[in-house]
């Protein structure tokens, strides 16, 4: 007994001593490994006290126990201190300075997209419905379906990507969408009729690229399907949209044009008053867009009754339409990502 209490002094000695010199929290795990884990001397002195009588026990216990909770206390507070030591010095050196860039440099809406959200504001006011479809399309949504079958010239008039080919079946055959109007297959099959509709998109063309040519452009199809729709329709709308989206009362002009899935088909051209860079005043017509009474092959393909339902369909190049709104003559300055150019709108 006495030998016991002898070694726990001198443990609390060399404890005490030890506990001085800690300095950091590596030397913490040290002392506490060596002084207060199971491996340490204070455990070994709790096993002695069962070879003890109970009355030498019940006086060295509760000494122990001191002992043990002493040190416990002083490493726990030692550890708060080191720890929140450590967490300044790493914040001291860590820190980055948010403001360091202020003013930020703000990114903008590419001209494009400004022009597509105005014009989705523009038809939704008049009660279109804004709709998607894919990019990758069927063969038979983006020819067949419009009345486009696969020996027809007309499908010169699109150079196409195909993606599969190899099929009889035009369901299988997959291609990049040539043209918007693929969906007005697939929105008409599943909502059925009457329909207001707008599809702003991606389509694909095998294009030569040139100033006013770019493989990959924009369009924006329309679709307005219900009974007694006749031309006059189509000519109000495309008139009321021009007109919002300039700002002043726009003059435009039908012409006959051709397109497998109208009938009769127009092309749709407006008076573009402009002025060039040696300040002449320019004026012309330019051709804006194909349009047309939606062909009854096409209302039928979609399971709707030509003898109840007619309506007209548009689609123009959204690309071009920010070209001509902003007056920019090549396309490819458009997506080219210079941030001076697109800077500028
Ligand atoms: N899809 C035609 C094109 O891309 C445009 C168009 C749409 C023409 C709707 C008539 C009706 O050239």
């Amino acid at each position: 007994m006495k030998a016991l209490v002898n070694r726990v002094s001198e443990f609390q000695k060399k404890a005490r001593d030890a506990f001085e010199k800690v300095d950091s929290l590596d030397d913490l795990q040290v002392f506490y490994t060596q002084f207060l884990s199971k491996k340490s001397e204070l455990n070994a002195f709790l096993k002695e006290l069962k070879n003890l009588s109970d009355a030498e026990k019940k006086e060295l216990g509760p000494h122990i126990q001191t002992v043990r909770l002493s040190l416990t206390e002083g490493f726990e507070q030692k550890q708060k201190e080191l720890r929140k030591q450590a967490l300044d010095e790493k914040l001291a050196s860590d820190w980055i300075d948010v403001t360091k860039h202020y003013p930020f440099e703000k990114g903008a809406q590419h001209p494009v997209s400004q022009i597509q959200k105005r014009i989705e504001e523009i038809f939704t006011s008049m009660g279109f419905e804004i709709v998607d479809g894919p990019e990758v399309e069927t063969e038979w949504h983006n020819f067949d379906a419009l009345n486009i079958p696969s020996s027809h010239p007309a499908r010169d008039m699109q150079d196409t990507f195909w993606i599969r080919s190899d099929q009889k079946n035009p369901h299988k055959n997959s291609v990049l969408r040539t043209h918007t109007s693929s969906v007005q297959i697939r929105k008409m099959m599943e909502d059925g009729v009457p329909v207001r509709m707008i599809v702003p998109g991606r389509v694909y063309r095998n294009e030569d690229v040139d100033t006013t040519h770019d493989a990959t452009f924009y369009q924006v199809e329309g679709l307005l399907v219900d009974k007694g729709i006749s031309l006059a329709h189509l000519k109000g709308t495309i008139h009321k949209m021009l007109s919002e989206l300039f700002e002043k009362e726009v003059k435009i002009r039908f012409r006959p044009g051709y397109f497998p899935f109208v009938e009769p088909g127009l092309e749709v051209d407006i008076w573009f008053e402009c002025t060039d860079r040696q300040g002449k005043k320019k004026s012309q017509w330019l051709e804006f867009m194909g349009a047309g009474m939606v062909h009854p092959n096409v209302l039928r393909n979609c399971g709707v009754d030509p003898s109840e339902y007619s309506g007209f369909a548009f689609g123009f190049g959204l690309t071009r339409l920010a070209m001509i709104h902003y007056g920019i003559e090549d396309i490819r300055l458009l997506f080219s990502q210079k941030k001076d150019f697109l800077s500028q709108f």
